[in-house]
């Protein structure tokens, strides 16, 4: 199986995770921290801006992030670190989708 390979640019770090790792997991194995809440989709304190190459290496959001994100009303690109898995190729966090 592939890895994914996440960049978080703030950092200037990378790490190469299994299909199926969370940002937020990914985040902690890259040592980033990125500020949390409830770690289960629902608060929104982990909205944060990425970038996709392919247009898939993120899992699509299930209803629960979906759902915060548009209560939120993030704009396109945003995704919960605590829920947003990754599918496969290159995911960038680019920061807080809030700044
Ligand atoms: S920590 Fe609450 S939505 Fe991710």
């Amino acid at each position: 199986m592939d890895l994914v390979e996440v960049r978080f640019r703030a950092a200037g770090k990378t790490v190469f995770v299994q299909p199926g790792t969370t940002l937020l997991a990914a985040a902690e194995m890259a040592t980033v921290e990125i500020m949390t809440g409830c770690t289960r989709g629902m608060c929104g304190t982990d909205a944060v801006r990425v970038t996709l190459d392919p247009a898939d290496a993120l899992e699509p959001p299930e209803d629960h992030e979906a759902g915060t994100l548009d209560r939120m009303g993030v704009p396109e690109g945003c995704r919960l670190a605590c829920s947003a898995r990754v599918r496969r190729g290159v995911v960038e966090v680019l920061g807080d989708a809030l700044v």
